[in-house]
């Protein structure tokens, strides 16, 4: 069987779990915390990062900085996970979804414009598959109406729009260490602060509403309750073993970045005869390699497709379901169709990526894939 996923341990976690444990300080904000923190912060120019127990706790901890409120509209692609949406849906946002662009499940900046109203507080840009979107037209849509820009990264770490890391762009960031990411910590995220004036309050809102990070640092001699907030950091534990994948973060991308080339390779010849979609890079994006999938031409033949590579002891899956059309929000949805999205939740199938998947596997799963279009 090849997994869809399988996680990769680089061998370390282990050992520095153990040197957290016998720091005694197993809490979080200790010396692995502040390590992976001041990685990033140095590798990227994020001005502070805070580690979080997950992407979505970071993107509840950028929801709560930008003050979002009761009736205040944010607008986010409807092709997303739901903690994209969740997050400022539990501050009392309404969400207005936009559409994917035509040749990509990423948000069409071109249609952001006309969604803007003057309750529209946020925008919350997801770089799908670690692949920009147009950061550029997003910021001066943003700047131009006073509105926030949150970037959903949790799929982008060490991805790349213009040369700017993906993260560092918008006002806010939030990343996942999920263990389907590119480096993982089980469960764990990050929030990146790009705008100076979020700092000071980030790091009481991480720690449950009080002063003491301040106070460990020994800049107040007692600390309080000052704000709202929640226990949005992880323990120690969970920092250690990020570390270890951080470590070798360059030799994680390269390996990723072969296998995903492997796979385009193979199967570059195909859309031109049975018309199916392979992953897009516009010019001003970089590939970090962490998914590959295809867009078939419609449900059924996608269907038949994860069928067929199941048959052969290969697992393939499909992603996100619309979330305009979502159980939850389809009745507070405004009623726009959105067809790019709809296309995507319905036609891509995202085959297996993970560090230790080898070539000839790539080529037995791209085989496949090729039997399937040669037989209909
Ligand atoms: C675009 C996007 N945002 C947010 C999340 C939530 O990440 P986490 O599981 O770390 O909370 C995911 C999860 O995969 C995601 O794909």
């Amino acid at each position: 069987m090849i997994d869809f996923n399988r996680p990769f341990l680089t061998g370390k976690e282990t050992e520095y779990i153990v040197e957290a444990v016998q720091t005694k300080k197993i809490s979080g904000n200790g010396i692995f915390t502040k390590r992976c923190q001041s990685f990033f912060e140095q590798r990227y120019g994020f001005k502070k990062c805070l580690l979080t127990t997950s992407c979505t706790d970071a993107l509840e901890m950028a929801a709560i900085l930008c003050d979002v409120k009761p009736g205040d509209e944010v607008i986010i692609p409807s092709y997303t996970f739901v903690s994209t949406a969740l997050a400022f849906v539990r501050q009392g946002a309404k969400i207005v979804f936009a559409d994917s662009m035509p040749n990509h499940p990423n948000i069409d900046a071109d249609k952001i414009e006309d969604l803007i109203t003057d309750r529209t507080k946020v925008i919350v840009p997801v770089h799908y598959a670690g692949v920009a979107c147009d950061m550029d037209a997003i910021m001066e849509i943003a700047n131009k109406h006073s509105i926030w820009v949150v970037e959903d990264a949790a799929q982008a770490v060490d991805s790349y729009y213009k040369g700017k890391p993906l993260g560092s762009i918008g006002h806010l960031s939030a990343f996942s260490f999920h263990e389907t990411k590119n480096i993982i910590a089980g469960e764990g995220g990050m929030l990146a602060i790009n705008d100076e004036r979020f700092i000071h309050r980030a790091e009481i809102i991480w720690e449950k509403g009080t002063n003491r990070a301040e106070f460990f640092r020994g800049e107040v001699n007692k600390y309080g309750w000052v704000d709202t907030g929640s226990s949005f950091l992880p323990s120690e534990v969970i920092a250690a073993f990020l570390w270890a994948q951080i470590e070798n973060l360059d030799d994680i991308q390269r390996k990723r970045k072969e296998i995903w080339q492997l796979y385009y390779d193979n199967l570059v010849s195909l859309p031109a005869i049975k018309g199916i979609g392979l992953p897009i890079i516009p010019n001003y994006a970089t590939n970090n390699a962490h998914m590959f999938y295809i867009v078939c031409n419609n449900i059924e033949e996608r269907s038949a497709l994860i069928a067929h590579l199941k048959e052969n002891n290969i697992q393939a899956a499909f992603h996100y379901l619309s979330l305009h059309n979502s159980e939850y929000y389809k009745d507070k949805h405004d009623g726009r169709v959105l067809p790019d999205c709809d296309r995507f939740a319905d036609c891509l199938v995202r085959l297996p990526m993970f560090y230790e998947l080898k070539p000839e596997e790539v080529v037995a799963i791209t085989e496949l894939i090729r039997e399937f279009y040669k037989n209909i």
